[in-house]
């Protein structure tokens, strides 16, 4: 198969994809919301399934419920799979996630356009909840493709309001009392291959339409509770209070100075909740959500050390408690340099601007890549910015990229 194919991909469908999905988001707050599990997902679901039949292919899913688009090679056995994610972040943006899952549409229609079959059976897969959720956890369907997921553990996780994530997972058509289903075996996936926005600032700044990822950054993310006493803001005196907001700042302060010594690597504390959070009373509880990531495992290991000694510190010099539980403990990836490799040689060969370079966002890639070997390419984020209203790519780059993803697919295709 030439490398021809990859000039019917058409930027103004893809697009058209991106702006649909975008309107299936609430309307009553700024940016796009579409959290998993919501009314908004199983919408954007619901019409993402119309479309990938449209294109061409079976749907399904899985006991996760994760969304997978099969075209039939021309001969049946492993897969080559393409995909990412539809959920986003409160008030985020257009084209996290999207952009592989419509990149993955496009190639889907380019190929039953074309009357093409690949050799290998292709699958467009949607994967289930990829942020943040409230239940703790995040990549909730590559993580239960790659096993790491039972269906036990999905009734035990609650959200806020008591619902379960096996609850969740079943409100989206998953069917997590036989979670384990959803599993793929070594080998099951040829390769799993991700086109995604770059969220963050080189190649916008470099003006270069394709980035072929070398590593992928991985959270270490904690729930941590700080245990003061709550007490009257006017009458009990500064030497006397256990603060437990005033401790808590100080530990987001201490998790600022470490990740910025222990050099590439990033340290977030993204959610906060105070109580009882009311003007006249000294804070007696705050419980906070933070994570650390580096593409380096030895960073992550110095910087979790180093905080770890830190905040008891701090809560012991202050006269508060400070508890923490690991909601995740992610390694980080290094994508095979012949990995690399081969995705430069295709964006060379159809004569695409790349450069390599590392993600520090993760992805379902991480996980799929404990059953199979994986790509990454990125696409450039205007500004760098994402998980806000004003995340940006330009139809060009998401063109550009899909067809430097499709040619690596042929190529793999050519070469598996
Ligand atoms: O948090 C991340 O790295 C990704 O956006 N899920
Ligand atoms: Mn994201
Ligand atoms: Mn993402």
């Amino acid at each position: 198969m030439t490398e021809r194919i990859t000039d019917r991909v058409n930027g103004d469908r893809i697009a058209a994809d991106i702006a649909a999905l975008a309107e299936r988001t609430r309307h009553d707050q700024p940016g796009f919301t579409r959290l998993a599990y919501s009314e908004e997902d199983r919408q954007a679901r619901a019409w993402l399934r119309d479309r990938m039949e449209a294109a061409g292919l079976t749907v399904r899913l899985d006991a996760a419920a994760n969304v997978i688009g099969r075209h039939p090679g021309a001969s049946e056995g492993t897969v080559l799979a393409v995909g990412s994610h539809i959920d986003t972040v409160p008030n985020g943006g257009r084209f996290d996630g999207m952009a592989g899952v419509t990149a993955g549409l496009e190639i889907a229609r380019v190929l039953s356009e074309a009357g093409r079959h690949l050799r290998h059976p292709l699958e467009v897969i949607a994967f289930t909840n990829e942020e943040p959720n409230a239940f703790g956890l995040s990549t909730v369907g590559s993580r239960a493709m790659a096993g790491k997921l039972t269906a036990p553990r999905a009734r035990e996780l609650r959200d806020p309001d008591g619902r379960t994530l096996a609850e969740a997972i079943d409100f989206l058509g998953g069917e997590a009392a036989h979670l384990d289903e959803a599993r793929r075996s070594r080998g099951a996936i040829a390769h799993y291959l991700e086109l995604h926005i770059e969220q963050g600032p080189v190649l916008d700044r470099e003006q270069i339409p394709v980035g072929v990822v070398t590593g992928i950054a991985a959270p270490t993310r904690l729930r941590v509770r700080v245990d003061g006493r709550p007490d009257h803001a006017g009458t009990t005196p500064m030497g006397l209070r256990k603060d437990a907001l005033a401790g808590a700042a100080e530990i987001v302060l201490a998790l600022e100075r470490i990740a910025t010594e222990a050099g590439e690597s990033v340290g977030t504390v993204g959610r906060l909740v105070n109580q009882p959070n009311h003007a006249n009373v000294v804070p007696g509880h705050v419980e906070m959500t933070l994570e650390f990531r580096s593409i380096f495992p030895e960073r992550i290991a110095a910087l979790r050390a180093r905080f770890l000694e830190a905040m008891p510190e701090i809560a012991q010099r202050r006269g508060l408690e400070a508890s923490w539980e690991f909601l995740m403990e992610e390694r980080p990836l290094q994508i095979p340099p012949k990995t690399v490799e081969l995705a430069a040689a295709v964006c060379r060969g159809l004569g695409i601007p790349f450069r390599p370079l590392p993600s520090g966002a993760s992805h379902d890639a991480n996980h799929i890549a404990e059953i199979a070997p994986v790509s990454m390419l990125f696409v450039p984020s205007v500004g760098g910015r994402s998980h806000c209203p004003e995340e940006l790519t330009h139809t060009a780059d998401l063109a550009a990229g899909t067809r430097a993803l499709l040619g690596v697919l042929v190529r793999l295709d050519e070469t598996l």
